[in-house]
């Protein structure tokens, strides 16, 4: 019998449902063709539900995702709902609850793409990012005191333990290796400064890379890093940094890999239910007009069958992504492809099925 994997599909607000459908579309296509099945269980996660029955993100069905082989999330975010509501609340939770602590966020320059460094192409531009994704000041901690009046008072607290950096270490030494690309990893942080975190982080780090003799080791600060990946892209192999610095360069990496249309990441748990989506948000100005690029979510599904273990089939789909970003579209940017949201899913997919 053909093997069959339950899939969540959080397809959420704004353009996240047009471009989780042409992800599934090209998914289905690379099952077909690699003979495996993809069972969906859909959630109504999002803006509309929230306003609806004021619903966040349900014990029950937090619960139910703990179930599935993966999930795969389009956007969250409602222009009718406070900033951060549902991005905490969904999310974030989702990232936190799952312990899903590694986001992967590739930086990589296809061939065809223009990016907005000078004199750079697809062989200076291809790096990943390993950003810490349940920890530091993303953990919620701090508070503030005398709210609303002149002596307000507003702490908010980086938070790293030293299981929760070794483990994000570790799983960046293992990823760095499993690459074999550059063999070399960097170490993103602020040691100059944060004289707490980053030191925890730079004692764990040549500690571990005492394991990986094969793989060169490098430290960058972040605003150094910024400095270099527009400068000297080349240089870098696998970041790992921490998760508000991770947050970061990977809207930079964005930029310089063409832009949010192929910017996608994974939200790692290597022992658990790990979730995959586009990074570039729910582009409200562009909803239901059919023009968004869905090549982020095509590229994240690519991301996702990896992660099932079917590397065969994430490759085509790379492959014929990369096909029709150097042969069809005219741009990567919404609205000036040269053709719709749906015919970019029905092209590609048509190219994993001929390939
Ligand atoms: C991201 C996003 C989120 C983050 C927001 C929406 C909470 O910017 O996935 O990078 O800061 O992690
Ligand atoms: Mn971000």
């Amino acid at each position: 019998m053909a093997k069959e994997y339950d899939v969540a599909v959080i397809p959420g607000d704004g353009t996240g449902p047009e471009v989780v459908a042409e992800g599934l579309k090209v998914i289905n296509a690379a099952a077909k063709a690699s003979g495996f099945n993809i069972r969906y269980t859909h959630y109504d996660l999002g803006g509309e539900r929230y306003k609806k029955t004021g619903e966040i993100l349900p014990d029950s069905v937090l619960n139910e995702l703990r179930q599935f082989k993966a999930i795969f999330l389009g956007a969250i975010g409602h222009p009718d709902v406070k900033p951060g509501v549902l991005e905490k609340g969904i999310l974030l939770r989702t990232r936190f609850e799952l312990d899903q602590y590694i986001n992967l966020r590739p930086v990589k320059l296809y061939e065809g793409v223009e990016t907005p460094l000078k004199d750079k192409g697809p062989r200076d531009i291809d790096f990943v990012v390993v950003r810490e994704n349940t920890e530091g000041l993303y953990a919620g901690a701090g508070g503030s005191l005398k709210k609303g009046t002149k002596d307000e008072v507003a702490v908010q607290e980086s938070i790293n333990t030293r299981k929760g950096v070794e483990r994000c270490l570790r799983y960046a030494f293992e990823y760095t290796k499993r690459r074999n690309k550059g063999n070399k990893l960097t170490l993103c942080g602020k040691t100059n400064v944060l004289t707490y975190a980053f030191d925890l982080w730079e004692r764990t780090f040549y500690e571990l890379a005492s394991e990986y003799s094969g793989i060169e080791t490098d430290y960058a600060h972040v605003d150094a890093t910024c400095m270099w990946m527009v400068k000297n892209p080349e240089w870098f192999d696998v970041i790992v940094t921490d998760n508000m610095f991770g947050d970061i360069i990977t809207d930079l990496g964005a930029m310089i890999q063409g832009g949010m249309g192929v910017a996608c990441g994974g939200n790692i748990n290597p022992e658990g239910v790990s979730m995959f989506e586009p990074i570039g948000g729910s582009a409200p100005k562009y909803t239901g007009k059919n023009v968004i690029n869905p090549l982020a979510a095509i590229l994240a599904g690519a991301m996702l069958l990896d992660c099932l273990g079917e590397e065969k089939a994430a490759k085509m789909i790379e492959k014929a992504a990369q096909k029709a970003i150097k042969q069809d579209l005219k741009s990567l940017n919404a609205g000036h492809m040269g053709m719709g949201t749906n015919e970019v899913g029905d092209l590609i997919a048509r190219y994993v099925t001929e390939s």
